[in-house]
Parts: structure tokens; sequence; C-alpha cells
């Protein structure tokens, strides 16, 4: 498996290759969800380029960044393992130069939900994500339905820049007990992991938002929001206390 760190030299290797390109864009920690998306993207491209990196924009908290799980060898091996043959994973700086000052914005639908509650989320995803797409030329690129208003975002974003790339959703990765698999589920300490399928049963019911809302805070989640919109509801809450609270995000079609 090839690995590049810099810009150019993924470029470079980029360019001598010949037949279909996908992309598989992460921030690392990997899981089952994210070997879904590769799995995926080796079944429909010839060469497959996974991107590893933790991308600071993204973070409005920098406590949140800090704790950010990180675990780049065995990353690595994972994606040896299901046949991946190139790793992107750049250093912050050679993603984001000191005279960098651009940054993508959406005016809409990145300020409700995720948005609201972490302001400039939106911009440094989709800033980051326009770099990836730009460096890597691939014909597709694979996102993960858990974080379902970024997916949309992305889509959106490819299709207002004309940029010729298919954005592939793949449905999320559950658990047993309904809990979707995230980097973030790492943080959980044996209390808060028992309670965190309650979210996705939750979201599921026939209950208003306000009911979901109400129940989950009982149950011991602070929730940021729960909010349906076109037939499908979103939910984002915290587990634990202070600085060792993990944010956790879901979303379900609702079948009514
Ligand atoms: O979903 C993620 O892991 C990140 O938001 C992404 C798309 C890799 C951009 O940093």
């Amino acid at each position: 498996m090839n690995t590049f760190t810099t810009v150019d030299s993924v470029r470079e290797h980029r360019a001598g290759l010949e037949g279909q390109v996908g992309c598989v864009p992460t921030m690392g920690a990997l899981h089952d969800g994210h070997l879904a998306l590769v799995r995926r993207a080796l079944a429909e491209n010839e060469h497959v380029f996974v991107t590893l990196f933790v991308n600071p924009k993204q973070f409005n908290d920098p406590a949140d960044l800090a704790a950010y799980p990180r675990r780049d060898v065995e990353d690595i091996d994972l994606l040896n393992e299901a046949g991946v043959t190139a790793v992107f994973m750049p250093s912050a700086d050679s993603i984001y130069s000191p005279e960098d000052t651009y940054l993508v914005n959406e005016s809409l639908e990145s300020l409700d939900r995720c948005g609201s509650a972490r302001p400039g989320h939106f911009s440094g995803v989709l800033t980051v994500v326009m770099k990836l797409l730009n460096i890597l030329a691939p014909d597709r690129a694979y996102f993960g339905e858990k974080d379902f208003q970024q997916l949309e975002l992305i889509r959106g974003m490819v299709a207002a820049f004309f940029m010729r790339i298919d954005i592939i959703g793949v449905p999320t990765v559950r658990l047993s007990d309904g809990l979707a698999l995230s980097s973030r589920n790492a943080l959980l300490g044996p209390a808060e992991r028992a309670l965190a399928p309650h979210l996705f049963q939750c979201l599921q019911s026939n209950d208003s938002d306000r009911v979901v809302t109400d129940k989950l805070e009982q149950a011991g989640f602070t929730v940021d929001y729960i909010q349906t919109l076109k037939n499908r509801r979103f939910g984002a809450v915290f587990l634990g206390e202070g600085k060792r609270q993990v944010r956790l995000i879901d979303n379900v079609r609702l079948k009514r």
C-alpha cells in the first residue's frame, strides 16, 4: 500500500493512474462504518484513495479537536487488510498554508441542526472536502449517511461548483443494539455506552420531536436538537459530564 503525506507526491501518483478512481475521505479512527465505504469504493473503482486527516477547521471547540481519537497505525493496518492501495495522510500545514484565507460557505442548510450548534463546522467540512477532491480528482467519493446533513451539503457543493464527481451515500452501519458506528463511540464510558442505543430507538418512534427530546433528557442525555425534516428525523445529543462529554449524532428515515 502506498502512503502519501504531501500534496505533490499524491498528485504525481494520481496522474499516473488509469481507470476509475474512488475516494473515501475520513478523519481516521476507522471502524466498520468506514470499511463499508471502503468496500463499496473498491467494488466500484479500479483505484481507491482513503484520506486520513483530522481536519482542524471543522472543530469549533479546541477540546473536542484534542480529544478526537487518533489511531494512524491501526488505521493503516485495517486499510492494508481491506485491499486499499493508496492512503493520503497530509499534515495540517500542507492542506492549510499560513497564507490560505479561503473557505467554502453554504448559507442556508449549513446553519441549522449541527450547523447551529457548531458554528463554522460545515464551512470547515466543505472546505477540506473541496481541497481533497481537487487534489485527488476522483470519479466518485463516498460518504456515510450517518452524517446525512454533511452528505447533502457535499452533494450541493459538487452541483453548485460543477464538479465532475459522483457523490455516493452509503447506509449507516449499526451494532446489534442499534447504535450507529462512530469514531466518537470509543470515548464513551460503560454507562454511557449502555445508554447510547436509546438515541436510535427514540428517533424511530412515532412520538413528536418534543416528546422524543423529553424522553431522551429523562433517560440521561443532554439533547442538542431533535428535528424532523423531509421525512427524516435528525438528532444530536451529549452523554457524560463536563470535559468528558461526548457528542453523538444519528438520523433515521421515518416510515410514516
Ligand atoms: O465525515 C468525516 O469524517 C469528515 O467530516 C470528513 C468528510 C472526512 C471531512 O473532514
